[in-house]
């Protein structure tokens, strides 16, 4: 069966990963986190002092760009992100490197450069990759494209409690204004923004269960694997 692309896109905290993840495992696709990307080029910018709360080194981001090793190991099942050889898995999800990485997605050669290494990756297809411009600007071809959305309020309180399940220490105010901030810049950027193409598939997940998106995401992945064959 010939391999396709999949991308998957959609706001903060729509669940984005967990169905790419499950719909990679049930495929035997290769699963692709673009946002962890742009979470490694911020923590390594807040290691070397280039990113404060109040001002970003962007000239001082786009030089170090060449200094950035990205890639991902699986152990026991688990996809793990390293930055330069080391295992940042949890500290590029802390709420510090949340609220600082939509400044740094907004830069041209930041994204330029992740945008290469994430085509690079699916040059060979069988590629399940989540973000917010997979569909439009790194794999325009792909031949499914989701478009994620849920409630607002939904998507705090599942973001919240993901945090707290994991011993972040975090209010409920402050991961929904996050929230808030991320999709209003993401959406509101001049670099590939956040958008629906027309060709993707829209998924409200507000009242659906894990099981029901994986259901519903691979009964169209299977109708696409077909009209490729
Ligand atoms: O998917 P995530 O929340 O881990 O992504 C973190 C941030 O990275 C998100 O707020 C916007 C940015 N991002 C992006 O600009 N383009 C992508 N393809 C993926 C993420």
């Amino acid at each position: 069966m010939k391999k396709i692309n999949i991308a998957i896109d959609g706001y903060s905290s729509t669940g984005k990963s967990t169905l790419a993840k499950a719909l990679a495992k049930e495929l035997e696709y290769t699963y692709i986190d673009s946002g962890a990307m742009y979470r490694c080029v911020t923590l390594y910018a807040m290691r070397e002092g280039l990113i404060r709360k109040d001002a970003i080194d962007k000239d001082g981001i786009v030089e170090a760009l060449g200094e950035i090793d990205i890639d991902f190991v699986n152990e026991n099942g688990d996809n793990l992100t390293r930055l330069n050889g080391e295992v940042v898995e949890s500290e590029i999800r802390k709420m510090e490197v949340s609220s600082l990485v939509s400044p740094v997605s907004k830069i041209k050669e930041v994204r330029e450069t992740l945008r290469k290494l994430q085509q690079k990756a699916a040059n060979s297809g069988g590629i399940v990759m989540d973000g917010r411009d997979i569909g439009s600007a790194v794999l325009p071809g792909a031949e499914l494209k989701i478009f994620m959305t849920a409630d607002s309020e939904v998507r705090a309180s599942r973001r919240y409690n993901e945090l707290k399940a994991k011993g972040v220490d975090v209010s409920r105010e402050e991961v929904a204004e996050n929230l808030k901030t991320r999709d209003e810049l993401d959406t509101g950027r001049k670099e590939n923004p956040l958008i629906q193409v027309s060709d993707a598939r829209l998924l409200d997940n507000t009242c659906l269960s894990t099981e029901k998106q994986l259901e519903i995401a691979l009964s169209w992945a299977k109708d696409a694997i077909e009209s490729r064959k």
